[in-house]
């Protein structure tokens, strides 16, 4: 298998008013990216920044790797201007895009110059997005519903990520929500890869240990 194990902490539970500090701090302590979870108060019930605060952080921020998490009614609106923020990997839900137009959302990040995430809350079938994999750099499970951080992990996800990596053993597989020490040997075993932790690493005492010990557990489970 030639994917690779990453950590990319998501900094909504952190101080945002202090978001260039908190982001580089967790780069520091070995994150390999920053999962930025943009929300628009509409696809989910919480709002929190868009590609102005994304572009403030990368002129700070110059070379590591963003990941905008698109938890927003209408993804392609905003391809260009996040795109124009530095953003690197776009991640947009697949549901409240017409299944027709998945793929020409998708086209349109990639002409952007970015990276293709397709992701999937707790209620969608890992099956509706059979058909676009070939087009994804990554697919992201949520293993919460998403619109907050600090929520509890779900398990009954995992038969999405086994079924994900057992169909595509080089997709980069990620999962978000709930994902920390205690919950990490469970994605890793089901074939996650990309790991996106918010609370249990912005609010551990020892950010450090904490994404190198959960680094360890994924690379333990890939072959
Ligand atoms: C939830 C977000 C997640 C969340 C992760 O809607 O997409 O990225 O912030 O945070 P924790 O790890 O605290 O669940
Ligand atoms: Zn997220």
């Amino acid at each position: 298998m030639s994917v690779q194990a990453k950590i990319g902490p998501s900094i909504l539970n952190a101080d945002l008013s202090n978001l260039a500090q908190e982001s580089q701090k967790l780069l520091d302590n070995g994150a390999d990216y920053l999962h930025l979870d943009v929300m628009d108060g509409t696809f989910v019930p919480n709002l929190t920044f868009g590609h102005p605060m994304v572009k403030s952080l990368r002129n700070k921020i110059k070379t590591a790797f963003f990941e905008t998490h698109m938890m927003v009614q209408n993804p392609e609106q905003w391809i260009e201007p996040m795109a124009d923020a530095g953003v690197n990997l776009y991640t947009f839900h697949i549901e409240p895009v017409k299944p027709e137009d998945i793929s020409k959302v998708s086209r349109l990040i990639q002409e952007a110059g970015m990276k293709v995430g397709l992701a999937i809350k707790p209620g969608t079938e890992v099956k509706d997005l059979e058909k676009y994999v070939s087009i994804a750099d990554v697919v992201l499970v949520m293993t919460v519903e998403p619109g907050f951080g600090g929520q509890s992990f779900m398990a009954d996800m995992m038969p999405k990520v086994e079924w994900l990596r057992e169909n595509y053993p080089n997709l980069d597989i990620e999962v978000d929500g709930g994902v920390g020490p205690k919950t990490i040997a469970c994605c890793a075993k089901a074939g996650a890869n990309m790991i996106v932790s918010g609370t249990a690493v912005v609010g551990a005492s020892d950010q450090r240990q904490v994404i190198k010990d959960m680094r360890e557990v994924v690379k333990s489970y890939l072959k």
